[in-house]
């Protein structure tokens, strides 16, 4: 037993799930990968890879979405996507099956990036995971480096560390080392973002891991991405942190907008003067409808409940859920206030469905939240997004679904605006005042300039910027 494998023992008492010296496959430039999951990360990871010339295989148990993939079909809106997988396939690099199994025993490499949704009290579910080791660990055929990729609870790759290691079989040798790294990339912006991350994390035990998550990203090494080589639990926390600070961010900015409202300063210069602070940085600083989204909503709830199991109070972290919580209903209250009180019959033109921008994705969106309490009062919903209808009309039937921001508006007591679009943002605002019923806005997202809105004849609330300020 060499040094180091001792070594693994006396730590972390799993000998089996780390590679002795002699066991250690050849670091080769290019690599042999599967990808476990094909949503945001996973697709954006695979295709990425595939990029920088590693030989990657994307699986998962959704056959109809396999099949889409197969056929050149993204099962989802993210620009640029389309073009760096097809790209990749037609170079012979990248491919997809729902052979999970195959998938595994042809790769040396094991990336797991499957859901980790948020169940009933709030934990995150890992289910999906602990089912995708269970089959690596039945079917190992060869050394394997296993990667998870999802955000996951502090501990939990330990967890499946463990788990792994029940299915070692000391007959034929073969070893699982594990790594965590996770992934910082947002929806819409998804590809600039894997390739021009702000920093690099490697949760792992193992020299032989690091070294090899070193070869299969030195593209990014290669740019001076900044690399943390951490532990497991270290990793995972930076990953729940970053997420949980910035809907921190969010919420307190949202909960200033409420006070300048209250007071008449101007949220968006108020950001922007504490946004030249270096120690605070102007980014996520907008105020909006809440946060929303496949990540904030779910990973500050994971992160809660992990605190309260461990007896460790996260206030900040509770304060910020609530406060997201309250910000929809909020805006509800103010378009009710803007309509004269009551919502009973009162057609409004929602503009934007996507908990943001340049995606089709309504996971968590605010608009759910938002139409719901509308719908609940009374009013009559007529919705247009430039890309997330489909998705709507499957868990929002009671909507009128329009094909443009004109037909949505049009004849409505009030237009509310609930998403950054661009098409939203350069909206013709003296042709939307004619075709309005009446002449009411909710900017719910700050896009417009209040002085130009009062100037055109307006009524209209904003999250926090006044109702007319210099511009
Ligand atoms: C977020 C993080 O930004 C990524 O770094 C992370 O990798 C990802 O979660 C994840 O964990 O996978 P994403 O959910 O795609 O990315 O979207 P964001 O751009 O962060 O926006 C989240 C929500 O916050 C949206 O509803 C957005 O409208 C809202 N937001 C954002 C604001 O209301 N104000 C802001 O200033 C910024």
């Amino acid at each position: 037993m060499s040094f180091r494998a001792i070594l693994s023992v006396l730590i972390f008492g799993v000998f089996s799930v780390t590679f002795a010296e002699d066991q250690m496959p050849v670091l080769q430039k290019s690599k042999k990968i599967s990808v476990i999951g094909t949503g945001y990360v996973g697709l954006v990871l695979g295709a990425s890879l595939a990029e920088w010339g590693h030989e990657v295989v994307c699986a998962d148990i959704l056959q109809d979405k396999i099949q889409d993939l197969q056929n050149g079909v993204i099962p989802f809106f993210e620009p640029g996507l389309n073009a760096l997988v097809q790209s990749n396939v037609d170079a012979n690099k990248l491919m997809f099956t729902s052979n999970i199994i195959e998938a595994i025993q042809s790769t040396d490499i094991v990336f797991i990036a499957v859901g980790t949704p948020s169940s009933q009290n709030g934990a995150a579910d890992i289910s999906a995971l602990e089912a995708v080791a269970k089959v690596i660990g039945e079917n190992l055929n060869g050394n394997k480096v296993v990667c998870i990729k999802s955000t996951i609870p502090i501990g939990t790759t330990r967890k499946i560390q463990k788990l792994l290691s029940s299915y070692i079989d000391p007959k034929n040798g073969y070893v699982c080392a594990m790594a965590f790294n996770p992934e910082f990339l947002r929806e819409g912006t998804a590809i600039d973002d894997f390739f021009k991350t702000d920093r690099l994390v490697v949760g792992a035990e193992d020299v032989y891991v690091f070294n090899m998550m070193r070869e299969m990203f030195k593209p990014l090494i290669d740019q001076n991405t900044t690399l943390i080589e951490t532990s497991y639990e270290s990793a995972e926390a930076i990953k729940y942190a970053s997420n949980a600070f910035l809907a921190t961010k969010i919420s307190f900015i949202n909960e200033f907008a409420n006070l300048c409202d209250a007071t008449g300063a101007d949220v968006s210069v108020v950001a922007y003067g504490m946004g030249l602070d270096k120690r605070i940085g102007p980014a996520f600083l907008n105020p909006g409808p809440g946060y929303g989204g496949s990540c904030f909503p779910k990973d500050t709830l994971g992160l809660l409940h992990q605190g309260k199991e461990l007896g460790v109070a996260l206030k900040v972290v509770e304060a910020t859920i609530e406060a997201n919580g309250e910000q929809m209903t909020r805006v509800v209250s103010k378009i009710k206030a803007l309509v004269g009180g009551s919502l009973s019959n009162k057609s409004i033109a929602i503009l934007g469905l996507s908990f943001k921008a340049n995606t089709d994705d309504i996971r968590c969106s605010p608009s759910i939240s938002i139409i719901g309490q509308l719908l609940a009062e009374g009013a009559i919903i007529n919705a247009y997004d430039p890309m997330a209808m489909n998705n709507m009309k499957k868990i929002l039937p009671g909507v009128n679904y329009c094909e443009s921001i004109d037909a949505a508006s049009y004849n409505a007591d009030v237009a509310v605006v609930l998403t950054d679009w661009e098409e939203i943002r350069e909206l013709d605002l003296t042709h939307l005042i004619h075709i309005l019923k009446k002449p009411i806005l909710m900017d719910a997202r700050n896009l417009y300039n209040p002085l130009t809105l009062s100037q055109l004849g307006y009524k209209f609330d904003n999250m926090g910027r006044g109702k007319s300020v210099v511009p």
